[in-house]
């Protein structure tokens, strides 16, 4: 794990302030009741400057994760929009990881959390590859988890909640001590879900295939990405539920997502994943990479540029 390095600024409640001020108080509600809602955004250099990828939707996708929890957010997407520019220009960065983050605030205790104020802050920092560069290389090993995604009945899966990552992070430390790098989550009619924090693809005979948004998952914007990427592409693509047994038999499977970009898997449970080619995942991670450091002309409208 590498440490958060500092950077300048973050935007806290409609103010940049300088990083170390970014604070709050030990009894905000959130911190308590896991009552927030955040994203992940990624910004990269292009050879026009700064861009961030899809930063409408993932806007989009916070102010319906806020609407889900009933939060009622006092900035309107536009605000949204600016600080995110102004926090990019601000810190003078390149590449760098966006957290967005609403949360219920310092005011009352008790599991009502529309008695505490809506909190908003927006930060950044440079963040490699989620599962490590050599994991984008090579592939990582994966383990089925022992712990079931979050029903759909219970959190929904689509808002993106903080308390929802208490599930992830119980597969994580699970897969980790276990001698994995990450985990797959199934889920509750034993399925196959996602990842903690990322979509799962899988490739079989030639056919891409990743588990629909009725499997309970989150909605990858990643994963949208390379759907629509797929079929301009001409490659076969089905969405479609898959078994524990067909992650064991795939020709190839990868991760998707915002932090881990798209992450060959070379091993489920000490299983050999195919035969240790992965010519649809390359050709995927290609066609991912033209588009988020703007050399695919076709897809400049993904992105915001910060200057
Ligand atoms: C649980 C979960 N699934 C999938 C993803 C991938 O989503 P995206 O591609 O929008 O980053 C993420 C990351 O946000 C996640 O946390």
């Amino acid at each position: 794990m590498v440490p958060i390095r500092p950077q300048k600024k973050i935007w806290l409640d409609g103010k940049l302030v300088p990083w170390d001020q970014a604070k709050v108080h030990v009894l905000t509600h959130g911190l308590h009741y896991g009552f927030g809602i955040f994203e992940g955004i990624r910004c990269h250099g292009t050879d026009k400057g700064p861009a961030i990828f899809r930063l409408e939707e993932h806007l989009d996708r916070f102010l319906n994760s806020a609407k889900t929890y009933r939060m009622h957010l006092p900035f309107s997407k536009k605000e949204l929009t600016e600080a995110t520019l102004d926090l990019v220009r601000s810190n003078g960065v390149t590449d760098a990881y966006i957290r967005p983050i609403a949360f219920s605030g310092y005011g009352e205790m008790g599991l009502d959390p529309t008695r505490s104020p809506v909190q908003v802050a927006i930060a950044l920092w440079e963040w490699g590859a989620y599962l490590g560069q050599e994991g984008v290389e090579k592939g990582v090993r994966a383990t089925v988890s022992s712990w079931v995604r979050n029903d759909a009945r219970s959190l929904p899966p689509q808002a993106k909640c903080t308390a929802n990552y208490a599930n992830s992070a119980l597969a994580k430390m699970e897969a980790l001590a276990g001698g994995y790098d990450e985990a797959i989550l199934l889920n509750s009619v034993g399925m196959v879900a996602e990842g903690p924090g990322e979509n799962v693809f899988r490739v079989r005979d030639k056919i891409l295939s990743t588990p629909p948004a009725s499997s309970g998952i989150l909605r990858g914007i990643t994963r949208d990405t390379v759907i629509q990427l797929a079929k301009e592409r001409g490659i076969e693509f089905q969405r479609t539920d898959f078994t524990r047994e067909e992650l064991f038999t795939a020709d190839e499977l990868f991760y998707t997502g915002t932090a881990a970009g798209i992450t060959p898997i070379r091993e489920v449970d000490r299983r050999a994943v195919g035969d240790g080619h992965y010519p649809v995942t390359r050709q995927v991670q290609r066609l991912y990479d033209e588009v988020i450091y703007g050399r695919s002309p076709k897809h400049l409208s993904w992105l915001t540029f910060v200057s």
